[in-house]
């Protein structure tokens, strides 16, 4: 027998991997191997830095609860999300509009409400309409699609962080009607600070990053035969427009709430209209989540 080198030690590892069945887990973990053994190389990694990075692992896994997802915060930051988000698109050749982050605040089943109603139990802050049409890739309106939304209240946190959080407010489900047209009411989005106080915080911390994401609203738009589109619209005002901590903004994501935008169904009420196109879905390609609802991800007990 031959003593391992640093070289031929990768070699070894994927020599005893080589009988794996699947070949797309073969082809992950084969590369996962290589990177992760060149990494450690390149940063000539010492115990007491892999044992950092041990401990930084568990206490991500440690910090996710059914409300709580700090793996997905660690790969958004990273800029892993995106990237996975990007490589799809371009694997799928979409048509349809930009796609954004679901990030760690996605709820399932929040509550169904007809057009035009409120998002929200806030009845005191100022209010904005948000409607438009969802099409196709040929410009035709997509009927009962199903149209989930949520956001930020005006201080920045999601229900998640500011109530009890089995409650659920600043979200809701739209169906779009025959002629694919959604419209509901909203308070206006604050941008807000990643969650800090976990280990993806301190991780943001040690790296001097501002750790904020511009205001947004979140859409997850799905119907039968359309891929699901996962994305959001971001308001152009704030500041960290440039900067998201996360990666989630494209220029055609843009919006400036407006007074008098023709065809509001609500007039009165500053508005946005945004049409969003939806690529059809190619088999075994219909779900474009990178990420899920918490409470989805925990192995059961
Ligand atoms: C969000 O969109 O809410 C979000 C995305 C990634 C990390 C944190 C928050
Ligand atoms: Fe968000």
């Amino acid at each position: 027998m031959e003593d391992l080198n640093e070289t031929t030690l990768t070699e070894a590892t994927l020599a005893q991997m080589a009988n794996t069945e699947d070949p797309r887990l073969k082809e992950i973990m084969e590369a996962a191997v290589k990177h992760l053994h060149a990494f450690a190389r390149e940063v000539s990694l010492k115990p007491e830095e892999w044992l950092f990075g041990i401990k930084f692992l568990t206490q991500v896994g440690q910090a996710c609860t059914p409300f709580r997802q700090e793996f997905i915060l660690l790969s958004d930051t990273l800029g892993l999300s995106r990237m996975v988000n990007i490589l799809h698109d371009g694997r799928a050749a979409t048509v349809g509009t930009e796609t954004s982050l679901l990030g760690p605040f996605y709820r399932e089943d929040t509550p169904v409400l007809p057009a035009g109603a409120t998002i929200t139990a806030n009845d005191s802050a100022p209010q904005l309409v948000i409607f438009g049409q969802v099409l196709n890739d040929a410009g035709a309106p997509v009927a009962d699609a199903k149209v989930e939304v949520w956001q930020t209240d005006p201080d920045g946190a999601y229900d998640l962080q500011a109530l009890d959080p089995t409650e659920m407010d600043y979200r809701a489900t739209f169906r779009t009607d025959a002629e694919g047209r959604y419209c509901f009411r909203a308070t206006y989005p604050l941008g807000y600070m990643i969650p800090m106080d976990g280990p993806v915080g301190s991780m943001i911390r040690a790296q001097s990053r501002h750790g904020c994401r511009p205001a947004h609203t979140h859409f997850l738009i799905g119907a039968p035969g359309y891929r699901e589109l996962v994305t959001s619209i971001y308001y152009g005002y704030d500041p960290y427009i440039d900067t998201d901590t996360v990666f989630g903004v494209s220029n055609a994501l843009i919006v400036e709430p407006r007074e008098n935008v023709p065809g509001s169904p609500i007039p009165g009420l500053p508005a946005i209209r945004y049409d969003f196109t939806l690529a059809r879905a190619a088999a075994g390609d219909e779900n474009s989540r990178v990420g899920a609802d918490p409470s989805k991800l925990l192995a059961p007990a």
